[in-house]
């Protein structure tokens, strides 16, 4: 399973440059950036932290924020990328806001060293509330 029309690499490139480039985590020193494919384009972020920690903002809802910014309402892959030494999984409420724009999209997840693991979002966020739930 992969990307729609094999642009994973495309996304798993877009979203390193965007760890490296725009990645602020001085308090967790844990670089994060991810790539979203939104109605055929690439829209990237990483993740950005306060100092009031709560107010820190992960990479992936950075890059759907781009996305839907950019006008973007549909978001059919997404790559998510650190430096850790296993695939990390979006967290919960990046799963809820992923959902938002893609529940049948793919998730693929690199390490630092390129071991990859992808799901589809179904699949790690089961039984999910979205807009069908309010009649949308
Ligand atoms: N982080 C992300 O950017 N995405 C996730 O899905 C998990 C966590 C960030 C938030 C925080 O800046 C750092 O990683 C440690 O939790």
């Amino acid at each position: 399973m992969s990307a729609p029309d094999g642009r994973v690499q495309e996304l798993l490139s877009a979203a390193r440059d965007a760890m490296e480039r725009g990645s602020y985590a001085p308090y967790s020193n844990f670089n994060v950036g991810a790539a979203v494919l939104a109605e055929g384009e690439v829209f990237a972020g990483a993740n950005i932290e306060n100092a009031s920690y709560p107010m820190s903002v992960c990479a992936e809802r950075n890059a759907v924020a781009a996305a839907v910014n950019a006008g973007k309402r549909s978001i059919d892959a997404v790559a998510v990328v650190t430096r850790a030494d296993e695939p990390t999984p979006p967290c919960g409420g990046c799963r809820q806001v992923l959902n938002e724009f893609g529940p049948d999209m793919t998730v693929t997840v690199e390490s630092g060293a390129g071991d990859r693991a992808v799901w589809r979002l179904t699949e790690i966020l089961p039984h999910a509330f979205g807009p069908s739930n309010l009649g949308k």
